[in-house]
């Protein structure tokens, strides 16, 4: 495959950016999005040119680290598809692809493709957690869950902090990973006394560095693990709920 790609390069978060053409060819369909970012790389660096910063860990759609904006969409055209595991067969010998960062005003650019995403972790450490003394494994069957609740639970847990569900919003809203991440802990059982604390702490967080949701449901189509906007229902049910008991 001959493929033409637009890439955003910017040397540092006060330079001026811009996008830069380059012609890949020996690229096949069986490789993904990163691995021909890396074909390019090698390139690059055996030309002594700057390589193309951006970030990927896991290559199998776990960590949330390989996020790009490709041909305007996050993740790129595939639906329930992080962009490590978007395969070139997506594409067409010949294509020209357009690669930019995720672009929000909380996600402040790094280096051409890479942006700072620690806002999630601050929503995260703002009450994501469980403070109770937990001690060593208990049986999975001590605590009784009703299964719906267990399978919804596990839906939100799906979450891997990628931030596509910020870049797609034409907010910069970050209600999804906020409602994904309090769900698969306010629907257990070991959630609750927590509850109303947590949920006040993370909406409050959030609102620092994102915008507001107004339903355009970009989230939903851009979220790789497909996680549903009824999440965010919960959140404002739980967060009216909390507001009103303090
Ligand atoms: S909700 Fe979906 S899009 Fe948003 S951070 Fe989590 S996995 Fe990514
Ligand atoms: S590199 Fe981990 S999700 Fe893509």
């Amino acid at each position: 495959m001959k493929l033409t790609l637009r890439v955003w390069r910017q040397t540092g978060p006060q330079a001026r950016g811009d996008f830069v053409t380059y012609q890949v060819d020996g690229a096949n369909e069986e490789m993904s999005f990163v691995e021909l970012l890396d074909l390019l790389n090698e390139r690059l660096i055996a030309q002594s040119s700057e390589p193309i910063a951006f970030e990927s860990d896991c290559r199998e759609g776990i960590c949330g680290a390989c996020g790009l904006m490709i041909n305007g969409q996050a993740h790129g055209p595939q639906r329930g598809t992080a962009t490590c595991q978007l395969h070139l067969r997506r594409f067409q010998d010949g294509d020209e692809i357009v690669v930019e960062p995720f672009r929000s005003a909380g996600f402040p650019l790094v280096k051409d493709l890479v942006v700072d995403r620690s806002a999630l972790d601050r929503i995260v450490q703002s009450g994501g957690y469980i403070t109770a003394p937990t001690g060593s494994a208990p049986d999975a069957n001590l605590i009784p869950v009703p299964k719906d609740d267990a399978d919804r639970a596990m839906d939100a847990a799906a979450c891997i902090g990628c931030g596509a569900c910020v870049a797609a919003c034409p907010n910069g809203a970050g209600q999804l990973f906020t409602a994904a991440k309090l769900a698969h802990l306010n629907l257990l059982p070991q959630g609750q006394p927590e509850r109303a604390r947590r949920t006040v702490a993370m909406v409050d967080t959030m609102e620092e560095y994102f915008g507001s949701c107004t339903n355009h449901q970009e989230c939903e189509a851009a979220c790789p693990k497909e996680i549903g906007i009824d999440f965010i229902a919960m959140l404002n049910r739980d967060y009216r709920k909390a507001r009103r008991r303090r």
